[in-house]
């Protein structure tokens, strides 16, 4: 049987009760603030992706249909460690976690942790190990 899901609880009114439901419910749904993304490139393949703000970049490139090497997730196995192409600076990612599993030195030369680095500008990464997902 096939029935709505409704955020407001089922009172049991229905229609018949004089209200329109649809124009009150209408006025709860609050507008979905659209959330910044960056470009991210992979090389040598050349395959792009937005990276949301709030999302890690590997869950990005699996949203957009990309396999990268990963095993913890969580910033200490390093099996993800790729370098993006900065030109010897620190690669344009926060990260939420107080230390990923890099050093300063690292960090400073773009290597990044994509399972736990957020974007925060476009950025190029060196992914040879990328691969497309079967979707
Ligand atoms: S998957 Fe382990 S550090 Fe990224």
């Amino acid at each position: 049987m096939n029935r709505a899901i409704s955020a407001t609880p089922d009172t049991g009114s229905s229609p018949a009760d004089g209200h329109n439901h649809d124009a009150r419910d209408a006025k709860r749904v609050k507008p979905v603030k659209p959330v910044k993304t960056y470009r991210v490139t992979l090389m040598p393949s050349g395959w792009q992706f937005d990276a949301p703000v709030d999302m890690p970049i590997l869950l990005a490139a699996q949203a957009a249909g990309i396999k990268l090497p990963s095993l913890c997730r969580n910033g200490t196995c390093r099996a993800c460690l790729c370098q993006a192409q900065t030109g010897g600076v620190g690669a344009p990612v926060t990260y939420r976690i107080e230390w990923p599993g890099l050093s300063r030195d690292e960090k400073m030369q773009g290597w990044l942790l994509p399972c736990c680095a957020y974007a925060s500008a476009d950025l190029v990464i060196d992914a040879s190990d990328a691969v497309r997902a079967a979707l």
